[in-house]
Formats: structure tokens, sequence, C-alpha cells
């Protein structure tokens, strides 16, 4: 297949638009990460989706949509708290789970009975979901295991020649993907951290909800978490990820001694670090993910900083750690998962 790589100008989205209608697959940009777009209720769009991702079936997608009312048709039933936080929050970096109604076929939702829904907050996605017509289905454009295409680019590297067409929209300026909230059952439960934190939920619900253990914890083996694909080994780059935590003044050193070791047994290592050290290593490759007092930067730099080591021949990477408070939480969960829990204490 021949995939159309465009800006994504008027004429571009209306195009986009066609596509989706006639069950093709676009890759285009919102605020948190790019997405891979097919009709939401369309099975064979879907089917199409988890193939050019190599994403295994049972695995659900979210359901994009262009404003709440696009919403009635595609649930059983909507809380009022459901409501509450799609008005706060929508358009934005927020998926909420509901009861999911014979309109969205089991394809999409990986055979549960609840559906994701996300109104993501970039002018390009919105006009392109109206250009289509119907809700669009999309997880992250990148290839099942690789870290999340947070630019055109990315997209390319992974979906070239898989899928009709990539919209070029710059870069996503938050880089992680949204925060997922269960509101199907009468416990609000946090699935997946992301920009929208836990304390801002909270805040609007004006109570505490759960957080699912699988956002924390490794899952067990055969243990299949309420959103299915926090169990999968993602984000991660080819190269061994391991982070390193401790006492900040010993981690400098620590890396730096770690990274001298395995050289001298002939390896090719990377360091991941941040503005305030980038200065104090040596190693093969050194990148920074921002500054610390800018957590914001941190989370939109880490996906590209992640994909940059795969196109090097480094072989291990050690990484600096964040404290877990605010958005820090989500960008470690993200970490964690790279690095498929592997850390070192020093
Ligand atoms: O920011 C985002 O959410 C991006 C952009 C493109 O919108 N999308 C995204 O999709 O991250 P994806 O497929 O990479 O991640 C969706 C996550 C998966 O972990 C999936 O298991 C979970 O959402 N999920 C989807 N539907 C679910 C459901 N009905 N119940 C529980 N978890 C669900
Ligand atoms: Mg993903």
């Amino acid at each position: 297949m021949k995939t159309i790589y465009t800006q994504a100008t008027a004429d571009a989205i209306q195009q986009a638009g066609a596509i989706l209608k006639n069950g093709g697959l676009v890759a285009f940009p919102t605020e948190t990460v790019y997405g891979l777009g097919g009709n939401a209720l369309d099975s064979s769009a879907s089917q199409k989706i988890y193939q050019a991702k190599g994403r295994p079936s049972d695995n659900p997608l979210i359901a994009h949509v262009a404003n709440i009312d696009q919403v009635t048709p595609l649930v059983t039933q909507i809380s009022d708290e459901a409501k509450r936080l799609m008005k706060i929050f929508w358009p934005g970096p927020l998926t909420i789970i509901l009861p999911k109604s014979k309109l969205v076929p089991q394809e999409t939702t990986g055979g549960l009975n609840t559906v994701a829904l996300r109104c993501p907050d970039n002018p390009i996605a919105l006009a392109m979901i109206e250009a289509a017509g119907v809700p669009i289905a999309a997880p992250s454009a990148n290839t099942s295991g690789r870290p999340s295409p947070t630019n055109a680019h990315h997209v390319l590297e992974d979906m070239d020649g898989k899928i009709e067409m990539i919209l070029d929209g710059g870069e996503c300026h938050i880089g992680l993907e949204s925060t997922i909230i269960d509101m199907s059952e009468e416990e609000p439960t946090l699935l997946r951290p992301g920009f929208i934190t836990k304390e801002m939920l909270e805040h609007a619900l004006g109570h505490e909800i759960k957080v699912d253990a699988a956002v924390t914890r490794q899952v067990s083996a055969g243990v299949r978490p309420k959103a299915p694909g926090m169990n999968y080994r993602h984000y991660a780059p080819k190269a061994t990820l391991i982070l390193v935590s401790g006492e900040r003044t010993n981690i400098v050193a620590s890396i730096n001694q770690l990274t001298e070791k395995e050289r001298k047994l002939g390896h090719k290592v990377g360091i991941i670090c941040t503005d305030e050290t980038i200065s104090l290593y040596c190693a093969d490759k050194i990148l920074s993910m921002g500054s610390r007092k800018d957590m914001d930067s941190i989370a939109q730099n880490m996906f590209r900083v992640l994909r940059e080591f795969d196109d090097t021949d480094i072989e291990i990477i050690y990484s600096e750690i964040f404290s877990s408070e605010g958005l820090g939480f989500a960008i470690m969960n993200r970490l964690t998962k790279a690095a498929g829990h592997q850390f070192i204490y020093v």
C-alpha cells in the first residue's frame, strides 16, 4: 500500500475523513500522541488497526469523538460523575470508560462490554472526526511495543506502507497518552495515569478514587488487568533500559561507574538524564529529557528520547528517575514499563 504523507491542510483533513468513512486507516495528531484511526463502528477497520500495529486483538481501542453528544449512542448509560468529568476535562487528555451499547462492535473493545471514550484537544483531530462523521477508534500510532509517536516522522517510521494516510500536525505538546478512568462501575478507578492527574480528578469529583493495581505493580503472568494494554511490554526501546534509583547525590557517580564497567566489557552504553546533569556524564550517547524544573517538558520529550536510541547501536541505557508526584506519576509509570521494571538501587 502507498501511504500518503501530507501536512494537515483543510483539503487533506477532508480527504482523511473520506478514507475513514470508506473503512481505511489514517494516522493523525492529538495533544497527547499520534493516533492510528479507523471507523470505530466498523469491525473490519478495527481488525486492520490491530494488523497494522501488530497488536493483540484482545487489547481494546479508544473511540475518539468530536463532542459530548457523540457519546450518547455509544453507551448504555452515563453517570452524573462521568458527565461532570467530560464537561470539565473535554476536549482534553482524559479517556473515560463506560458500558458500551450494541452499536460498538466487540472487535473495537477487544471483546469487553465497556468502551473507552475520548475527545482530543487538537483542532486537526476534531475536524477529521467531524469530516468522517463517525467515532474514530485510535490506539497510539506506533508498532505494538515501541515508544508512542509524538511527531508524524515517528509514525512514518512504523506505519509506512501499512495505512492509507498520515496527517502531519507537528509535535504533540503533551507527549504522554491520555489518563484513563473507569467510570463503568460504582467506584471510579484510575487505569492509566497521564497529564490529568489523580489529584485533578479527585478535586473534580469531590472524593478519592481508586488506582488499579496494574498502574503501580507488574501484573503477574496470566492475570488480565482492567486495561488490558497495561499488561504488555510497552514503550520499550531496542536497547536494555535500566532505571537507576537512590540518593540524588549518588546517582551521577553511580551511573558513570555502571557505564564504565559495561564499556570495558565492550558494550555501547547510553544515558538518559536531565539538563541539570547532562554535562556530568561520560558515555557513547547521552540525551536529556529536559529540566527537572519543567516536568511538562520531561513528559513531552520522553518517547522521542527513547526512540532516538533505536537509531543507534547502543545496547544498554541507564536512566535517571523522577519523583512520582503530580505528572511525575505518569512519567514514572511509562519509564518503568519501558524498562520492563528493571531498577538498580544505588
Ligand atoms: O492519548 C491517548 O489515549 C492515545 C491517543 C491516540 O488518543 N491513544 C492511546 O491508545 O494511547 P492505546 O490503544 O495505545 O491505549 C489505550 C489503552 C490500552 O491500555 C487499552 O487496554 C485501554 O486503553 N482500554 C481501551 N478500552 C478499554 C476498556 N473498555 N476497558 C479498559 N481499558 C481499555
Ligand atoms: Mg499505545
